[in-house]
């Protein structure tokens, strides 16, 4: 028998897991969407696949995502590289160029949410087709859109009802700033190389500060020992008012966050501005979402100079929380009214007057002709208010026998009562 791919799911209402309940990951995806609508943001839907080309510049040489080969590549008959989508958020100002977005009045806030697909090794909270929403305002280098987006982002968990959060902003400059950075933490760390992992080695060339992110306990106690200075430390003039402004706006906002000042995130086009959400209770993969400013994106993949901020939020990690927090998503709704046909003509008899009641009563039928005790154990485990039988004797009537189910009060009706019975 043939399996998901591990690191895939399948998101269904019976799911065992909480993250693959389809009613919760509606949930989540419904409550973003309003709150994001509220704001005036605009759906888009781009590809799940691009050229290979969009992510590798986008997402950076140096991110985990291309160094450790996350990315799930594809050749088509043209021999043309494709990738499933990684993240959105350079397939977005891919469309936003494509389109000429930029003659719009600017802002442009787009919001999008779907699959996304990263090489990983699968565990609890980590998966390699895993879901997002994400939310871009493109065309307006002003920190107001940093604190908005920020603000916009919690009031989703919020709404949702997750309390155990943490905000947790940084600024990792311009790329002036983060070049002397890592100028300086080169300097630092080279003559330690060696007791550095691997991975970090490689790091040290390309881009050291993601050594500061580093998993390895190993180079988190050679980072302790060293002292090593956060990378606020090193902002430029521009770059530190842009931060101070966005954290007095955020507490205008009543937004509450805390300064993290050596935050460092795992794609490389982020400029000044950088975020990420965590909850409390989730343990390690513990980043409900993230996000940051790139103004430089939409030059890397050949357009024009259009700053941007956005952020994503993980909706399986979402819906981890909500059960950690005993958030109860309805479950969904059962239906008024089972009809059950007791013999063949009674079929499309049933099906017929389900039609007529469904657009606006919840009327499912018994596709097969059973017994009335077998009928009444179906609409019991579908959690049915009424039962209808249609059998023979029903025909020769012109009525449909109708069962509470609860109370167990049976008696005749016609089917026209129905909806006056069931519309009330
Ligand atoms: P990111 O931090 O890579 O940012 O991903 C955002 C969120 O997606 C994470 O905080 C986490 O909740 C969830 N996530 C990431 N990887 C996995 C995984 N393997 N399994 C389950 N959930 C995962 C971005 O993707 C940026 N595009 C965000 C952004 C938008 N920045 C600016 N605009």
């Amino acid at each position: 028998m043939l399996r998901a791919v591990p690191g895939s799911n399948d998101i269904f209402p019976q799911a065992k897991e909480y993250p693959f309940r389809e009613p919760v990951f509606r949930h989540i995806v419904r409550t973003a969407e309003e709150v994001l609508r509220n704001a005036g943001a605009q759906m888009i839907h781009t590809p799940i696949f691009e050229q290979l080309e969009v992510f590798q510049r986008g997402v950076g040489l140096t991110s985990d995502i291309v160094v450790k080969k996350e990315m799930f590549v594809l050749e088509d008959r043209g021999g043309r590289l494709l990738a499933l989508r990684p993240e959105p958020t350079a397939a977005v100002v891919r469309a936003y160029n494509e389109h000429g977005m930029k003659v719009w009045p600017q802002p442009v806030r787009l919001f999008t949410w779907g699959p996304i697909f990263r090489g990983e090794r699968p565990q609890k909270g980590r998966y390699r087709q895993f879901h997002q929403v994400d939310y871009e305002a493109l065309g307006l280098a002003d920190p107001l859109l940093d604190a908005e987006a920020i603000a916009l982002m919690v009031r989703i968990y919020r709404t949702l009802g997750l309390r155990n959060l943490e905000v947790r902003l940084g600024s990792v400059g311009d790329p002036e700033d983060r070049a002397r950075y890592n100028q300086y933490l080169r300097g630092l760390l080279m003559p330690h190389a060696d007791r550095l992992s691997e991975e970090s080695r490689a790091r040290l060339e390309a881009n050291p500060m993601r050594i500061l992110d580093s998993k390895s306990e190993q180079d988190q106690a050679v980072l302790a020992e060293l002292g090593v200075r956060p990378m606020l430390e090193f902002l430029g003039e521009e770059a530190q008012a842009f931060h101070e402004q966005v954290c007095r706006y955020l507490e205008r906002l009543g937004v509450a966050y805390t300064v993290d000042p050596s935050l460092v995130r795992g794609l490389d086009y982020y400029v000044r501005t950088a975020w990420e959400v965590h909850h409390m209770a989730i343990g390690a993969k513990s980043a409900l979402g993230g996000g940051g400013r790139y103004d430089g994106l939409s030059e890397m993949l050949g357009g024009p100079r259009v700053p941007g901020v956005g952020f994503g939020i993980g909706i399986e990690r979402v819906a981890i929380a909500l059960e950690q927090e005993g958030v109860v998503v309805p479950p969904d709704p059962s239906p008024t009214l089972y009809l059950a046909p007791l013999d063949e003509p009674a079929k499309i008899e049933a099906l017929a007057l389900a039609e007529q009641l469904r657009p606006r009563v919840y009327v499912e039928i018994g596709y097969t002709p059973k017994s009335p005790r077998k009928a009444l154990e179906d609409a019991l485990r579908k959690g049915a208010q009424y039962v209808g039988f249609l059998g023979e004797a029903e025909r020769a009537r012109g009525v449909i026998t109708l069962k509470h189910l609860q109370s167990g009060e049976q008696r005749e009706v016609e089917p026209f009562q129905l909806h006056s019975l069931f519309e009330e």
